[in-house]
């Protein structure tokens, strides 16, 4: 029998995290959302607030469901006020360091049948398993972002994990409204095994001089039926996202064809990390994005 979820923790409250609070508010779970900075939190509350109006104003939702998803949050800086979640989704930043931290702190105040998930997007589900205390309750969780709008959502099991908790991932899951894919625990999983080397190719495009940032993107929107071009893509996801994935997919697979462009570096450290940052392939301060290069 699959443990019953009623209260969700979600660590992280970027884009990824506000996104998961916001969905699973709506589909009535009571949810805890968890952020290091309570900057970050603030603006999290914000962006749901924003983006819980917008769907009533499309009518993809009642007022109702609108009020009862922002009374179902509650925000905390302390991973302490997770400890009574039956499921608790980390969605930090991508550094492994960071996520085995969060898990060791978590796991040290958590009920001991809660689930943990990951919703990392590339880094092995077994590792982060065995820095917890629970492998058999621990599963990737991964959305797709935007959140409240991709319906797909990747589950994947570690080595240790067992059939309870993927059966609770999966109620879980389908009661947000959301297709499952399940992947095996390889590098990356389905989605980003395909499509971060698409991006990571478009970048070496532009560094190799073949198109500049506008012709790339808009020859894959209209030669390729693409909804967003690579490099608008790129800087939707996040610049240092991007470039975790790459490095995970280039050690963990050892093949030079994973090589992260040194172009994609090279924004990264100087902190062009995308829209998220203001600036990435396009600078998003004017009125409309402008091409960096
Ligand atoms: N961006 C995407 O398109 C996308 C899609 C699917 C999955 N993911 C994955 O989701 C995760 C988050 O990505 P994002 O795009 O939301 O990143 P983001 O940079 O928007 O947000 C990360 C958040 O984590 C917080 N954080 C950092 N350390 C923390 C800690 N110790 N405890 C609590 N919070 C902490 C930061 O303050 C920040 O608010 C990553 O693992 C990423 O790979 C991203």
């Amino acid at each position: 029998m699959a443990a019953a979820i009623k209260k969700v923790g979600v660590i992280g409250s970027g884009q990824m995290g506000n996104g998961i609070a916001h969905v699973a508010a709506l589909g009535g779970f009571a949810v805890v959302l968890n952020d290091v900075s309570a900057e970050r939190l603030k603006s999290a509350m914000a962006t749901i607030n924003g983006n819980l109006s917008r769907q009533l104003a499309k009518k993809i939702i009642t007022e109702d469901a609108r009020k009862s998803a922002l009374a179902n949050i509650t925000a905390t800086e302390k991973l302490d006020g997770l400890s009574d979640c039956d499921l608790v989704i980390e969605t930090a930043v991508e550094k492994e360091e960071v996520k085995r931290k969060i898990f060791h702190d978590l796991c040290a105040t958590l009920k001991p049948e809660a689930i943990v998930a990951s919703n990392t997007s590339s880094i092995s589900i077994t590792r982060l398993a065995a820095s917890t205390d629970r492998p058999e309750r621990f599963i990737g969780i991964h959305f797709m972002n935007p959140v409240p709008l991709m319906e797909l959502v990747e589950l994947i099991r570690g080595i240790a994990t067992d059939d309870a908790t993927f059966d609770a991932a999966k109620a879980f899951v389908t009661q947000l409204g959301k297709q499952i894919a399940v992947s095996e625990d390889f590098p990356a999983f389905i989605v980003n095994r395909i499509l971060l080397p698409m991006i990571n190719e478009a970048i070496y495009t532009l560094y190799e001089g073949v198109g500049n940032v506008e012709a790339i993107d808009m020859a894959m929107k209209l030669g390729a039926h693409h909804p967003m071009g690579p490099l608008e893509l790129a800087d939707f996801i996040g610049l240092d996202t991007c470039l975790s994935i790459m490095q995970v997919l280039h050690e963990g697979l050892a093949d030079s064809k994973y090589r992260p462009c040194p172009l994609l570096v090279k924004y990264v450290e100087a902190g062009w990390l995308g829209r998220k940052t203001q600036r990435g392939f396009y600078d998003y301060r004017g009125d409309k994005p402008v091409p960096t290069r």
